[in-house]
């Protein structure tokens, strides 16, 4: 197990009062904890969202031990981290199948909540390899639920996701869409909520199945964002690649779908609102044993040609682009319901279309090459 224990720096916040969220309410996992430094275990704490949630984390003032293995990430977004929040998060690289380290992080740091990202997310390539990603999606979080068997862990958030829910038949999209699935991703997603939900109801835990829409853009800073390996899959970083010179134009997957240009229209949501929904779900009170699935999303549609436009107001020039055929299994309008997260969580998204390019771009202008 190779353990980095970063350096403590002073903290920004040593007044317990300091640690309530900043995002509006205030929770009994803090209150408990009154004096203490809540702490959690934050699963692939190195990824895209994880990163940018270790930082609000860090910011409201809770302890976080990460794991990653870096399947899909690089450990220099562990210093990057420590340089926007001021201090650093405790870290163990492992590979969360591997429930003996897991079980020995837990109890050597006896978090009081987990928050887990750590999975695979690629939807063409978990039709390739299902197997790989019903072991870690699914084998993953059913180590993880054995490795804080019987620990302090009294609260489970969960990454879902609005692939959950397929092809919608009606938008907005709540949490009684019927969920159904068209992708091995999308199956393995919902699979482990249903195992959350299974093995919480015997514990005293209660989870949160966290189902975000599209999440784009990047810390404001633009020192940490979204790095894809290979050719993006996705509209945003597909979009800024083309911008920063790296690919030629965007290939726009069908101008013919019944919206008003033509084009699908998404509910994207700005990574820094959605790592705030994370510190909501944290001072959110759960009753042990039942789970709650909530969306997070802003309730608001762009088309992608809408997108595009914002990104090449953003870049200061137009994204080159060609209209394609459609690409197989795209909804035509997909969109948040975000009803449930604002009586919940008491959350609600703030950052427009605008400030995702804007942001999105300011990271990837200064990281051409991403983390390398
Ligand atoms: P990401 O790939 O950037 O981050 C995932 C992290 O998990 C990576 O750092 C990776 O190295 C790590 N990881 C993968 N397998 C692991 C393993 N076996 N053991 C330990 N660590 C492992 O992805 P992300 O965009 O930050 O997504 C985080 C979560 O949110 C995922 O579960 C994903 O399914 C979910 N989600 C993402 C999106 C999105 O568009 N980004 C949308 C909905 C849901
Ligand atoms: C994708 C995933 C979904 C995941 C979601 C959130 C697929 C099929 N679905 O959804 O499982 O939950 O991301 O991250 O991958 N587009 C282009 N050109 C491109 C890329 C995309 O026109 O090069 C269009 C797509 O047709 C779509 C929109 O842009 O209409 C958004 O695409 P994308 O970013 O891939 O997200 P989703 O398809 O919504």
């Amino acid at each position: 197990m190779r353990r980095c224990r970063k350096k403590r720096q002073h903290r920004t916040k040593n007044n317990p009062s300091d640690a309530m969220p900043k995002c509006g309410n205030t929770g009994d996992i803090v209150d408990q904890m009154s004096g203490n430094q809540p702490r959690v275990l934050v699963t692939g704490a190195a990824g895209y969202i994880g990163s940018h949630t270790c930082i609000e984390l860090l910011g409201n003032g809770f302890e976080v031990i990460g794991v990653d293995n870096f399947d899909n990430s690089e450990p220099v977004v562990l210093d990057r981290i420590a340089e926007l929040a001021g201090r650093a998060i405790d870290f163990v690289e492992l590979d969360i199948r591997d429930t003996d380290k897991l079980r020995a992080v837990v109890a050597e740091y006896q978090p009081t909540a987990v928050i887990h990202f750590a999975g695979l997310k690629a939807v063409g390539e978990s039709v390739e390899k299902p197997h790989r990603y019903w072991s870690v999606n699914v084998g993953g979080t059913l180590s993880l639920l054995d490795a804080i068997d019987g620990s302090a862990v009294e609260r489970f958030i969960f990454s879902s996701s609005c692939t959950v829910y397929g092809d919608p038949a009606n938008v907005p999209v709540t949490e009684e869409t019927k969920v159904a699935p068209i992708s091995p991703y999308g199956r393995t997603k919902l699979a482990a909520e249903q195992a959350i939900i299974d093995c919480l109801s015997t514990r005293d835990c209660g989870g949160l199945l966290l189902r975000y829409f599209n999440p784009v853009g990047a810390h404001p800073s633009g020192r940490i964002g979204e790095d894809p390996v290979g050719i993006p899959n996705n509209l945003m970083p597909f979009a800024m690649q083309v911008a920063v010179g790296r690919r030629a134009a965007l290939s726009i997957f069908g101008n013919d779908y019944d919206t008003p240009d033509g084009t699908c229209i998404r509910d994207y949501i700005h990574v820094v609102d959605l790592a705030l929904g994370h510190v909501a779900a944290l001072s959110t009170a759960t009753t042990a044993g039942e789970c709650d699935v909530v969306n997070l999303g802003t309730g608001t549609g762009s088309s992608v040609l809408e997108v595009v436009q914002a990104a090449g107001d953003a870049v200061g020039t137009p994204i080159a682009f060609e209209i394609v055929d459609r690409r197989a299994g795209d909804a035509a309008v997909v969109y948040s319901d975000t009803s449930k997260a604002r009586e919940v969580l008491g959350w609600t998204a703030t950052r427009d279309i605008g400030d995702m390019c804007r942001d999105h771009w300011l990271w990837q202008s200064q990281n051409p090459d991403g983390y390398n």
